[in-house]
């Protein structure tokens, strides 16, 4: 009797392991795993497909990085740009994974539209070299994003006083080890803040001189003027923090001094701190008057 017990706890409790596992598979379909890239894997379509996946998926999953295979650990959810899963799924896969979701991938079908869905899968094989689109038998015909073949060695930041603007500029050099101009890297710049750095840029691609110039306008200094400007790649392999001066920096206002609170007498109208100090006094000889007469009946019972 004992034994039969064990025995059928034992077939339970594995049934219930293998049914749960069973449950954490993906779900998809030969139909769903055929179905071939919804857009044109064209620059915009993929950086579109970026921007929502910043939005949408970055939290959870961060950034697309290239790797051989997942780099991430628990809780964080799997990178997208690892190579041995890029192989393994067809583009019909991924888009019905993103689609139906599974444990804590939540499902986008209500929330993003197929369009935008098929151009986060095309924002992630933009990851991946060896990604052939359809309609292109050949690797050689599929339209190739034009990237920068050497070596980026620092990002240089230039302010310009008299024009309000920023120049930043990729250090880089070629093969052969002589200075390159770096055309189409993708850079963002900040300006760092208390709560968080503001974005001048974000994910703009460089000129054919390896630069980008952007008018910054008037920009929140502190008392000295100084502030404080990140810029990087837009896969982050290079990261320059650099403080500027500016001449024009408004100067920052406390609040405090200001007539924004009466801080400060000097400020205040003559006929509020006349009506403060008559109000004043005469409450307390209000007071004091009730305080006398308590005194004068406490004195009365005494006798
Ligand atoms: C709330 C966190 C969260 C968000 C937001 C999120 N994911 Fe996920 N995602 C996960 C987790 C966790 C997994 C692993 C699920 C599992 O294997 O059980 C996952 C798995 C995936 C997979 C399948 C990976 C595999 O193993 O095959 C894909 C593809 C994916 N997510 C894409 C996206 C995309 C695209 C977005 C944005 C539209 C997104 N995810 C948003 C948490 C998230």
């Amino acid at each position: 009797m004992n034994k039969l017990i064990k025995i059928l706890s034992f077939v339970s409790i594995s049934l219930l392991i293998l049914t749960n596992v069973q449950a954490q598979e993906w779900n998809v379909s030969a139909e769903e795993k055929a179905m071939e890239l919804g857009v044109t894997f064209t620059e915009e379509i993929q950086d579109a497909g970026n921007s929502i996946y910043k939005k949408s998926c970055k939290m959870c999953h961060g950034d697309v990085t290239i790797a051989a295979s997942n780099d991430r650990e628990l809780p964080l959810a799997p990178n997208l740009g690892a190579t041995d899963w890029q192989k393994a799924n067809t583009d019909g896969e991924i888009f019905t994974k993103i689609t139906s979701g599974k444990g804590g991938m939540p499902p986008f079908s209500g929330s993003l539209s197929d369009d935008d869905r098929w151009k986060i899968v095309a924002f992630i094989r933009s990851n991946y070299d060896a990604y052939i689109p359809p309609n292109t038998n050949k690797a050689a015909e599929a339209p190739k994003v034009e990237k920068f073949a050497g070596t980026i060695k620092d990002i240089e930041t230039i302010y310009n006083d008299a024009a309000q603007s920023f120049t930043v500029r990729i250090i880089a050099i070629d093969d052969n080890g002589h200075p390159a101009k770096a055309k189409g890297v993708k850079v963002d710049l900040f300006v760092k803040r208390y709560f968080g750095n503001m974005a001048l840029f974000e994910g703009e691609r460089t000129d054919e001189n390896g630069e980008i110039v952007i008018e910054a306008g008037n920009l929140k200094a502190d008392n000295e003027g100084n502030i404080s400007i990140i810029a990087q790649t837009s896969d982050k392999s290079i990261i320059s923090k650099k403080n500027i001066t500016i001449s024009y920096a408004q100067e920052w206002e406390n609040p405090i001094l200001g007539r924004n609170i009466w801080g400060t007498s000097a400020r205040t109208p003559i006929w509020m701190l006349v009506s403060y100090l008559v109000f004043t006094f005469g409450t307390l000889s209000v007071l004091g008057w009730a305080v006398f007469q308590l005194l004068r009946i406490h004195n009365l019972r005494e006798r």
